[in-house]
């Protein structure tokens, strides 16, 4: 097998208990993937993640893993997956699962040993301290608020979480711990599957002073991201893990390492470098412009994406290595609305950010529903809200003396549920997701944004993504896409975000005017149109204008 297998694929993030409901019990099923891999094979996708569908008591979703060798019930059966890796197979197409090894769940029975006795062998899997008199053992504050410590009932002992009290760390400093965690790995890969997202690998190596720092808000708590996150010594074990797993099945991994810096790029992602690829969160958070303070909605300029994304563009490209890149996960707000920031959109709109996804040197990752331009839920009331982290953000912003009608206005923003809400296949009951209740809203767009109504429409965002995915994967375009380097241009045009690719004698401009006016470009000579939201190029007298959110693609020669 080629050993960069993966450098032409495009992947499709599935959210397996929101995507199809095959069993029609309100809950999307591993069966119910199987019947919608021809939709993803006719989209032009080689490559599937399939979200965490291992057994849990879904606290956070699935994110909280209470058997890692078993699938949750409501999903199937292993013997199910066996069926779903034969058929993506037949289709050529490659799965990737979720690791999820920070942490576990409170009722795995690594924990539940380690609860009965805390200082003896699976106690050591975890991270277990003294308090300071009736203290946590320091003031780190958790991913998801509040302190990272727990205290252990009848002891002096508290145990250590990055998310909810449910999900407790994983101590990778023990080295059975280690192995057991190798164990697993190599148990999905041996199934055949492609490869893993590593879920919240940031977070594996502590700081090992284990001391409190100043406080960053009222609360006497200091952020995690802060003081522990890509700790130096990270990188001893992930080569560990690598020579122990990946690199035996020439895998495809992808890791979620939020606050990496482009100057490290090499090590993690370089020809050497510990995974194969990294999602690049720089400008998918532009929203959020640095703040703390989630509930602080910011628009956001073509600058403010272009910088972050142009930097790690360039040192990705320097060390040959490949970012993932993504507008969207199981954990964002749907980007129309981040992007565009209304209730309803354009195609124009919609179909900028399939050209800004799939254009860009990396590894493209969609998420379901993006490529019909699925958006936020119209949420009525905070009882409709599921996610674990956005209810204890609303708790957290009360307590910060925030109105609650702004609460919940900025939940209804960000809450990861939007991104979780069934895919809208049609326009039938509950989007044709399932024919009973589901588990969480429907977007009561459905009836108008769906799949079966795009199908049919040569017009629709649906073939236009399929389009893009065409001229990036299997066109004579494929390999300046996919192979070619990049350099940011017209640097000094405020509104847009542009960058040049080329491969040997091979040039193309890719031009996004992320405003709402005209923007005037002088070219002397025609650029040879390719694609573009506005399926046409308006030129005339070497000058090329682009309408209003324009996304367009030409060759240069
Ligand atoms: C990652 C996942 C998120 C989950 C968290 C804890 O960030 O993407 O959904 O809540 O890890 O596992």
């Amino acid at each position: 097998m080629e050993n960069k297998w993966w450098k032409n694929k495009v992947v499709y993030q599935i959210y397996p208990q929101s995507f199809y409901d095959y069993q029609n019990n309100g809950i999307g099923n591993l069966k119910g993937i199987i019947q919608k891999l021809d939709y993803l094979k006719k989209l032009g996708i080689e490559m599937v993640w399939i979200s965490s569908f291992y057994k849990s008591p879904m606290v956070d979703n699935g994110y909280d893993v209470s058997d890692y060798y078993a699938i949750n019930s409501q999903y199937g059966s292993i013997a199910d997956f066996e069926d779903l890796i034969n058929e993506a197979k037949k289709r050529n197409i490659h799965i990737l699962l979720d690791l999820v090894v920070n942490h576990c769940s409170d009722q795995h029975e690594w924990f539940q040993k380690a609860l009965k006795d805390p200082l003896g062998f699976y106690g050591d899997y975890f991270i277990i301290k003294k308090g300071t008199g009736s203290r946590p053992p320091n003031n780190w504050r958790g991913i998801f608020g509040g302190s990272v410590w727990e205290p252990i009932e009848g002891t002096d002992l508290y145990y250590y979480h990055t998310f909810t009290k449910e999900q407790p760390d994983l101590n990778w400093e023990n080295k059975n711990l280690r192995n057991e965690i190798y164990k697993i790995i190599n148990f999905w890969l041996e199934k055949g599957i492609a490869g893993f997202r590593l879920d919240a690998i940031s977070f594996i190596k502590k700081n090992p002073s284990y001391e409190s720092f100043n406080a960053d808000r009222p609360d006497g708590l200091v952020a995690l991201r802060t003081v522990s996150i890509n700790y130096p010594g990270i990188e001893v074990f992930l080569k560990e893990l690598k020579e122990k797993t990946f690199d035996r099945f020439n895998a495809f991994t992808v890791a979620e390492m939020s606050a990496l810096k482009p100057e490290s790029f090499s090590k993690f992602i370089g020809n050497e470098g510990l995974f194969t690829s990294v999602f690049d969160f720089g400008f998918m958070n532009a929203d959020l412009k640095n703040s703390t303070l989630w509930y602080k909605h910011n628009s956001f300029s073509a600058l403010d994406v272009a910088l972050p994304l142009f930097k790690s563009q360039e040192a990705a490209q320097q060390c040959d290595g490949s970012l993932a890149i993504a507008l969207e996960n199981h954990d964002q707000p749907r980007s129309l609305n981040k992007w565009f920031g209304s209730t309803t959109f354009s195609f124009e709109q919609a179909a900028f950010l399939a050209v800004l996804n799939l254009s860009l040197r990396g590894i493209p990752f969609l998420f379901q529903g993006q490529e019909i331009g699925m958006t936020n839920v119209d949420w009525d009331t905070v009882s409709e809200i599921r996610d674990a982290k956005s209810l204890s953000q609303y708790e957290q912003a009360i307590t910060d003396g925030i109105d609650p009608r702004e609460a919940f206005k900025a939940i209804a923003y960000r809450s990861r549920d939007n991104a979780r809400s069934p895919m809208q296949w049609n326009d039938q009951p509950y989007a044709g997701f399932s024919k009973n209740m589901p588990w969480t809203k429907v977007n009561s767009n459905y009836q108008s944004i769906n799949v079966q109504k795009q199908e049919s429409d040569p017009d629709s965002l649906l073939s236009f993504y399929k389009a893009l995915i065409q001229l990036r994967c299997k066109s004579k375009y494929s390999r300046v896409f996919t192979e070619g380097s990049l350099v940011q241009i017209f640097k000094d045009k405020q509104n847009l975000i542009a960058f040049e690719r080329i491969y040997q004698t091979q040039k193309i401009h890719v031009l996004l005017n992320y405003s709402n006016n005209d923007e005037k470009i002088v070219c002397d000579k025609k650029p040879f149109y390719v694609l573009g939201n506005y399926r046409s190029m308006l030129y005339e007298k070497d000058i090329l204008r682009l309408r209003p959110f324009e996304a367009l693609i030409f060759e240069v020669f």
